[in-house]
């Protein structure tokens, strides 16, 4: 892996709206499968990525000619002895992609799922991460972000930058942000663990591209890439990766970011050579 690390590039892009910057971000993972022989696509959950796994799925299904090879590797889920494709959005985001990308010629996937011991999960998924840096060309990782504290997969405040794969007790307020999207508000039906990828495992990837949209995220956005690099804020650990760094935005989470860095941040995507950027 890492044949093609470049150093430290950071590309912030503003959209009018977050299904322009859904189509964007899509277009960053097609163009790396179709440069990169064994590309790695790290995936997240959440509302954030649902757009662009829709533009994702219409536009690799239109590729014509590329033998490149894909895997999936989910970040994080829910340790749910109850777990089933039916009850969890995170199985049915992973199945749908595999289901949908059909073509693809080899494609693989991969999601933290066995619970009868976590801690024998924690370390299989540890093999898988190793096996599939190793197996990749290029590694290319989505990432929601979350709205107060800034956390990244699971990583949650305080967690170390150099983190694998681990267990972690959910907080109150992710248990309420998570019934509330997925579980129709009932905190009782929302597991109270999840693993996660670690933070380190995380900066591996050659590409980060971090995706976030609406008011909600708009601070947390500013405070995670132009604040302090501390642990209090999990996502500001990507100020320290040594890749390309794309941060996908639409007019509001992008908007204190503009009051407060002015509008030259910001790369025109219009002039942005994705391929290139890889
Ligand atoms: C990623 C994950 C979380 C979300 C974050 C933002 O797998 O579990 O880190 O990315 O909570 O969630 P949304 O996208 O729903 O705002």
């Amino acid at each position: 892996m890492n044949q093609a690390t470049k150093n430290q590039e950071r590309i912030f892009l503003k959209f009018p709206d977050r299904d322009a910057a859904s189509k964007f971000a899509a277009e960053i993972f097609c163009t790396a499968y179709r440069k990169f022989e064994k590309l790695l696509f790290g995936t997240a959950t959440g509302q954030t990525p649902v757009k662009i796994y829709e533009h994702f799925i219409e536009m690799m299904n239109t590729i014509v000619g590329s033998e490149n090879d894909l895997i999936f590797r989910q970040l994080d889920n829910y340790i749910s002895p109850d777990s089933s494709e039916d009850n969890l959005p995170f199985y049915s985001y992973q199945t749908e992609l595999k289901n949908s990308v059909w073509k693809v010629p080899h494609l693989d996937a991969h999601v933290p799922h066995e619970w009868v011991s976590p801690d024998a999960e924690v370390g299989r998924y540890i093999t898988i991460i190793e096996a599939t840096n190793k197996w990749a060309s290029y590694f290319i990782q989505l990432l929601g972000i979350g709205d107060k504290d800034g956390h990244i997969a699971f990583n949650m405040p305080g967690d170390a930058f150099d983190s694998t794969v681990h267990v972690v007790d959910l907080n109150q307020e992710t248990i309420e942000a998570n019934a509330n999207k997925f579980f129709g508000g009932d905190t009782t039906k929302v597991p109270k663990q999840a693993i996660t990828s670690g933070i380190g495992d995380i900066l591996k990837a050659n590409a980060i591209i971090m995706a976030g949209f609406g008011k909600a995220k708009a601070d947390i956005m500013h405070r995670s890439f132009f604040g302090e690099v501390t642990t209090d804020v999990p996502a500001s650990a990507l100020q320290t990766h040594d890749g390309v760094l794309f941060v996908i935005l639409d007019e509001d989470s992008a908007s204190t970011i503009v009051e407060k860095e002015g509008e030259s941040v910001f790369t025109n995507p219009e002039d942005l050579d994705i391929w290139e950027s890889l």
